[in-house]
């Protein structure tokens, strides 16, 4: 296996110990040295599993070597248990590219197709994948937000249970991101009264039982970094996201085994920028503010890991 070389693992074992014990895999975006090794660290310094996710537009940012070289500079061992895993890939070509890469999970979103189409590309990106030891993701359903720089919905599908049984059989994928009230993006919720549909999930539960399903969109959306943001020169009004006692109960008793955030930690790193900036305005050494956003976001990493993934060992 071509991730072997990196320390990498697939997540098939992780999604079985978080089944078999109740908790979930924390997915963390990363885009650039900071976000890596702030997600990493906060990994290794709670001795949990982690998912390292790169979208398709960030992999164009950092470029595939310059990200491979960062990933075979943190010396990773297989122990770790750390996966490297493509985001919403949305063609063949970018998955098998991820591969091709060392990247040890691929997700299709394919999500945005008519269901057989969805299950026709998702079925030939698991038989590249597992033809390579690298485990899969696909999507069913709609999310309401910016999914990426390439997609916009703004309409929400949920899940259909059964729709969901059909598709893993049809597909063979190893886990399946469903849709249940989430979205991508800083907003998220009209109130923090609102729920998630904890009633579509036990049904694909009981559809498919014991199959690590994924929570897409599920930033907390901390309220202080959203202040120190408007504090600060930013303009982020209204920024609601998924309440934490609701991801703890989804990580905890359902068999959501993954759970992706990503604009929780582009939260952090902005406020932090803005506030060390503001606060000494004639400070131009980026090694300083950037050294201080890699600690906050390592500081919510690590607090997510451990009060939303429950994944801390
Ligand atoms: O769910 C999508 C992620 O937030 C990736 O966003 O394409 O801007 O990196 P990006
Ligand atoms: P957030 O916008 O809630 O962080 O979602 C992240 C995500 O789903 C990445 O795939
Ligand atoms: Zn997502």
């Amino acid at each position: 296996m071509l991730y072997e070389k990196y320390g990498l693992v697939n997540t098939t074992n992780m999604f079985g110990d978080a089944l078999a014990r109740h908790y979930a895999v924390g997915a963390f975006n990363f885009y650039n040295l900071e976000t890596f090794a702030a997600i990493l660290g906060a990994a290794r310094q709670t001795k949990s599993p982690i998912i390292l996710a790169v979208s398709e537009s960030a992999l164009k940012y950092i470029s595939d070597d310059m990200l491979m070289a960062i990933v075979g500079g943190a010396h990773i061992t297989p122990d770790e248990n750390v996966a490297l895993h493509l985001d919403h890939g949305h063609s063949f070509e970018a998955c098998a590219q991820a591969i091709d890469l060392g990247f040890s999970s691929v997700m299709i979103d394919a999500s945005n197709l008519p269901f057989d189409e969805n299950v026709a590309l998702s079925a030939r990106v698991v038989e590249y994948a597992h033809a390579h030891g690298v485990s899969t993701e696909a999507e069913l359903g709609t999310l309401r937000g910016r999914e990426d720089e390439n997609t916009f919905s703004d309409t929400e599908l949920y899940t259909n249970p059964s729709d969901a049984a059909d598709f893993v059989e049809k597909t063979g994928v190893d886990s399946l991101a469903v849709a249940i009230g989430t979205s991508h993006g800083a907003y998220k919720m009209k109130s923090d009264k609102q729920e998630l549909r904890f009633d579509i999930l036990a049904k694909i539960m009981n559809y498919l039982p014991n199959f690590p399903l994924v929570l897409h969109g599920a930033s907390s959306i901390p309220q202080q970094f959203i202040q120190t943001i408007n504090e600060n020169g930013g303009e982020i009004k209204n920024a609601l996201g998924i309440p934490t006692d609701q991801l703890q109960r989804a990580a905890s008793t359902t068999n959501i085994c993954k759970i992706n955030v990503d604009s929780d930690s582009r939260l952090a790193f902005t406020a932090t920028i803005r506030k060390k900036l503001a606060e000494s305005p004639s400070n131009f050494n980026p090694r300083d503010y950037l050294a201080a956003a890699m600690e906050t976001v390592y500081a919510n990493t690590m607090y997510e890991i451990i009060n939303i993934m429950g994944s801390a060992h």
